[in-house]
């Protein structure tokens, strides 16, 4: 059976990510940190829906090397090798590099890089073969330093999806997807995601549909690894001419 441990799995991306993978015959490791209670509703949902796959949940704070170090160990004793890391999980708080503390930086890069790097190290070494997909951001592309750490911890991530698609080759294909205006923060709404998506050359948000059907392609394709999937509406070519006139 096909088994995957998405991190941060709960709730918006994490979450769709799990109901398409078990659409399509997967088992799934729902990771999850503060969200047990959502994280508990969807294994069970999955679990009626899919009475032949599994679906575990399973608690990491990301922050803590510990807890990181154990999540890859503890779901290969649990359920055997597994086929798929999806490292989903991230934190999203905004700064420029003046006004980014320490601990913002640290928060930033533990959670979006330093876990990463140890889950796909562990993959590598426990389960051996199979799919890695890190999910970045289009944000990737520019030098922006609105959200500096968070930015950073997504190049970071990115150039770490290349080195580890060469070393892995080719028991494990390591491929990222980059998503642009998908969901609002949690913390803001329908119209704030709306006036950054007319900003766009689709002109719209995408949702969550652009990035399952290029989780699809990644798993569909045996031949692809190291690539970066834009699911960004083609946000990661510029503002489209004319934006600014429009906007006034
Ligand atoms: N939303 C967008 O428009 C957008 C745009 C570009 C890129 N992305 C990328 O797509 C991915 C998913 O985005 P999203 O908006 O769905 O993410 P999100 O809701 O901001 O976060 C996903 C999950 O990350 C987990 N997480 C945060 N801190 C953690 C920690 N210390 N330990 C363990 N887990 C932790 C949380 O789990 P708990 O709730 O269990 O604590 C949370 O549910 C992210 O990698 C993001 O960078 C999203």
């Amino acid at each position: 059976m096909k088994r995957a441990l998405i991190t941060g799995a709960s709730k918006r991306i994490g979450k769709a990510v799990a109901g398409f993978l078990a659409e399509n015959g997967w088992s799934i490791v729902i990771h999850f940190n503060s969200s047990e209670k959502q994280a508990k509703e969807l294994s069970e949902t999955l679990q009626s829906k899919f009475p032949n796959q599994s679906f575990a949940i399973a608690k990491a704070n990301l922050l803590n090397t510990d807890e990181v170090t154990a999540l890859i160990l503890n779901t290969v004793s649990r359920f055997g090798n597994f086929d798929l890391l999806i490292n989903n999980a991230s934190v999203f708080n905004g700064g420029s590099i003046k006004e980014t503390s320490v601990d913002l930086f640290e928060m930033q890069m533990n959670v979006n890089f330093k876990a990463p790097f140890i889950l796909m190290h562990d993959f590598a070494k426990h389960c051996k073969k199979g799919n890695i997909i890190n999910l970045v951001d289009t944000r990737i592309t520019s030098n922006k330093s609105d959200f500096a750490a968070y930015s950073l911890s997504k190049k970071a991530l990115w150039e770490l999806t290349k080195m580890a698609a060469l070393e892995f080759a080719p028991q494990i294909r390591v491929n990222a997807i980059a998503p642009g205006v998908t969901l609002p923060p949690a913390d803001n709404n329908e119209n704030y995601l709306n006036s950054l998506a007319r900003k766009t050359p689709m002109k719209k948000a995408g949702g969550v549909e652009p990035i399952l059907k290029s989780i699809g392609y990644i798993l569909d394709n045996n031949h692809l690894t190291g690539q970066l999937l834009f699911a960004d509406g083609g946000e990661n070519l510029g503002t489209p001419p004319g934006y600014a006139n429009r906007e006034k």
